[in-house]
């Protein structure tokens, strides 16, 4: 059958701000995903679309396009309402491992399907494979009968969701075009809606060590990705946190992992228990319950309980010791003060530099690996006490991570102004 549409007239509509028509959108990406449209046309196109943008029906339409382009999972024969989160990608960002064993606890299973780290914000799975036996990858069977037994699954997303949005991401990767926000918030929004959440809380992350820097590109990415969830059905609020400062106090691997299991015991940073807890809220109350208080699960041990039960059902063993990387390089406060500013981008990419994340998607990570800062902004530092411990296996390493920490923190007299973690909330 002869094609409805070629790619050089969908180019070119774009180029010239034209709008997209439907059938031009279900075509280019069925026709990008079967290889009838080339990587050189499908990179045009992004671009023009990077420049012109698309409106919201527009955006929409691609989004639905790429959810067909693979399968739909379908969580309603299970016993208990569905709930997920996906946070824009931050340094120190652990809050997945705490968050899907506290929300299980709370009742509400989470199907957490993951991606790994690439560049300066780390990944999910990376952290969690530091633990050992455990294993990402689960068949779509284990993955329901995980989430009927324990409540919580954190897994590899499967090759079936949204193949048109793998390849156009990698794409996009190489092309100059990830920024874009129809394409971020379409790339984003189709896995999740194929994965089939009842409700989805996302954690859109602004500053620094962010993929928006700027407050307003994060509000719009931020209101596009809430309206294509409640489209297509799923109940979807946005928080716009902080990340300008990196959370916690830890970024890697191993050391995340340890972190995480310290809020589960009930402690931690506390910048860490309240993004866990505030985003527990939202996912509890989209998935309708309202009458259970996340901080008690963190209190009582069932957090905890949930969360040995998760990583022993992916074959993990919670009490293993965590690797430690080989050599450590501490780096003391050359002033005594209070530290004013911590910056994210710094410190994601010392960690990165050590060897916690990769540089291209084939790289392996180093478990061990990353940095703990001793000092949050707001802290007393005292001159020649550690600020920071690096760590790595490869100890020509430091130098380079050395190097991205130098300008990415202030020591003062004691004015500081705290910034607020949660700064706005769309629904
Ligand atoms: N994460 C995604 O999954 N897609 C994007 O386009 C950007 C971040």
């Amino acid at each position: 059958m002869a094609s409805q549409h070629d790619a050089v007239e969908v180019i070119s509509v774009k180029r010239d701000r034209g709008e997209l028509s439907d059938s031009q959108i279900d075509w280019v990406i069925e026709a990008y995903t079967r290889g009838d449209v080339a990587d050189e046309q499908m990179s045009s196109l992004a671009m023009a679309i990077l420049l012109n943008g698309m409106n919201r029906r527009e955006i929409a339409r691609w989004t639905a396009a790429m959810i067909a382009s693979g399968e739909r999972m379908e969580f309603s024969a299970l016993s208990r309402r569905t709930a997920d989160k996906h946070s824009t990608g931050g340094v120190g960002d652990k809050i997945t491992l705490p968050l899907a064993p506290l929300v299980a606890a709370c009742g509400v299973a989470v199907p957490q399907l993951s991606g790994r780290g690439l560049g300066h914000t780390g990944g999910t799975l990376d952290k969690l494979e530091s633990i050992p036996g455990w294993r990402a990858a689960l068949t779509n069977e284990e993955l329901f009968a995980q989430l009927e037994s324990v409540g919580a699954v954190i897994c590899a997303a499967g090759d079936g969701l949204a193949p048109a949005d793998k390849k156009l991401y990698a794409l996009r990767d190489v092309t100059g075009t990830v920024e874009a926000i129809a394409l971020i918030a379409s790339s984003i929004m189709s896995k999740k809606i194929a994965e089939g959440t009842g409700a989805l809380v996302l954690d859109v992350k602004v500053g620094s060590g962010a993929f928006m820097k700027d407050l307003d590109k994060a509000r719009e990415l931020a209101e596009t990705m809430v309206a294509l969830g409640k489209d297509s059905g799923v109940h979807t609020v946005a928080l716009l946190t902080d990340m300008s400062t990196p959370l916690g106090l830890t970024a890697g691997n191993a050391i995340e992992v340890a972190e995480s299991v310290e809020v589960l015991a009930g402690g931690g940073p506390a910048d860490v228990v309240e993004l866990t807890l505030a985003l527990a809220r939202e996912m509890l109350a989209g998935a309708g319950i309202t009458d259970v208080d996340p901080a008690d699960k963190l209190a009582d041990g069932s957090a905890m309980d949930h969360w040995k039960s998760m990583i022993r059902a992916q074959g993990g063993d919670p009490d293993a010791t965590l690797p430690v990387a080989k050599e450590t390089h501490v780096v003391n406060a050359p002033a005594t003060g209070t530290l004013t500013r911590l910056d994210a981008m710094a410190v994601g990419l010392a960690a990165w530099r050590l060897g916690a994340g990769r540089a291209r998607k084939e790289d392996p990570v180093q478990a061990g690996a990353g940095v703990v800062w001793h000092a949050r902004p707001g802290d007393p530092v005292t001159q020649g006490e550690p600020l920071f411990t690096l760590l790595t296996d490869e100890p020509e390493r430091f130098d380079r991570a050395l190097a991205s920490l130098e300008g990415g923190y202030d020591i003062g007299n004691g004015e500081f102004t705290p910034q607020n973690l949660i700064i706005d909330r769309i629904s």
